[in-house]
């Protein structure tokens, strides 16, 4: 008998220039249902795509960290999951599983972490806050480095704007994506995405897609990228050329993110799929708005 059912939302993280910053909810929903049993295991509903079931399982691992993190023992559980989340396309499928790990084991529990040691937690689990923050908290979210642990904030986001997604049907690991970071930046690469992350954030704050269209730009992770992902300049230059205020990698990639008008997101979205096909890449597009909510349990 499921004890409970935890929702937790995808979500597209930097945005381009908000680097382990930034992030968007988005309504692609993985649901975890969870019952007592005697050992830890994870049943697959669907198409996992190579998703452990072991101990490994991200869920679990967050899990076990939120009771680790409140000096609690958590009995073990069995967890069903169904996820229309893809994985490996940088859309925060680990994010939400760790996510749903930690709220469902802080719900068995009584609840005793809020929800910035929840975020802390599963930031650590995850190694950056940015995914986590959007999958716990919904909306727009700018996760912040702190020393006692990471703050995030919600923003709410502008109804009249879409998100219209490129989904390559390759995967691409994110340690792949990290590992051709450099790990110094130069100045002006700082101040220029300092500028441009601001400017992001009064966009979306005052709705504003003159700026936004300015602000949508990045130095910070997307030139290294691009050679990952050789489609990226095409298929953003097509978004913009289309009506997008502008588009950036989601995530550490492969998948691609607009912001559009709603009237144009459907040619947004059609030029993105037309700029990949071009190219010999497979992917579909889809057109969402961001999810207001986070994650959300609820005892069956
Ligand atoms: N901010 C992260 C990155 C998101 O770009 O590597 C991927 O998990």
């Amino acid at each position: 008998m499921t004890e409970l059912r935890v929702r937790v939302p995808a979500s597209s993280a930097n945005l381009g220039p908000g680097f382990d910053s930034f992030a968007i909810a988005l309504p692609l929903l993985a649901e975890y249902d969870v019952r007592p049993a005697r050992a830890w295991a994870v049943s697959i509903d669907g198409d996992g795509e190579g998703v452990p079931t072991g101990d490994d399982n991200l869920f679990v691992v967050g899990a076990r960290a939120a009771a680790k993190a409140a000096g609690a023992t958590l009995p073990p559980q069995h967890v069903t999951q169904r996820s229309a989340i893809p994985v490996g396309r940088g859309l925060g499928s680990s994010a939400a599983a760790i996510v749903g790990g930690v709220v469902a084991a802080n719900a068995l529990l009584g609840e005793p972490l809020d929800r910035r040691s929840l975020l802390r937690v599963a930031s650590e689990v995850e190694g950056h806050a940015d995914n986590v923050a959007a999958a716990l908290y919904g909306a727009f979210t700018v996760a912040v480095p702190d020393d006692a642990g990471p703050v995030a904030t919600r923003i709410a986001f502008p109804r009249a704007w879409r998100i219209c997604l490129l989904i390559p049907k390759e995967a691409l690991e994110t340690e792949t994506a990290r590992a051709v970071l450099s790990p110094n930046v130069s100045r002006a690469d700082a101040v220029f995405n300092l500028a441009h992350a601001a400017a992001l954030l009064a966009a979306v704050l005052r709705s504003d897609g003159a700026l936004l269209s300015i602000a949508m730009a990045d130095r910070l992770h997307q030139p290294a990228r691009a050679k990952l992902v050789p489609d990226l300049d095409d298929v953003v230059g097509a978004a913009r050329g289309a009506g997008a205020f502008g588009a950036a990698l989601s995530g550490a990639g492969p998948a691609i993110v607009a912001f559009a008008p709603a009237r144009l997101a459907a040619r947004v979205v059609a030029a993105m799929e037309e700029a990949a096909h071009d190219r010999g890449t497979s992917a579909r597009g889809r057109v969402v708005r961001v999810r207001a909510a986070g994650a959300q349990v609820r005892r069956a």
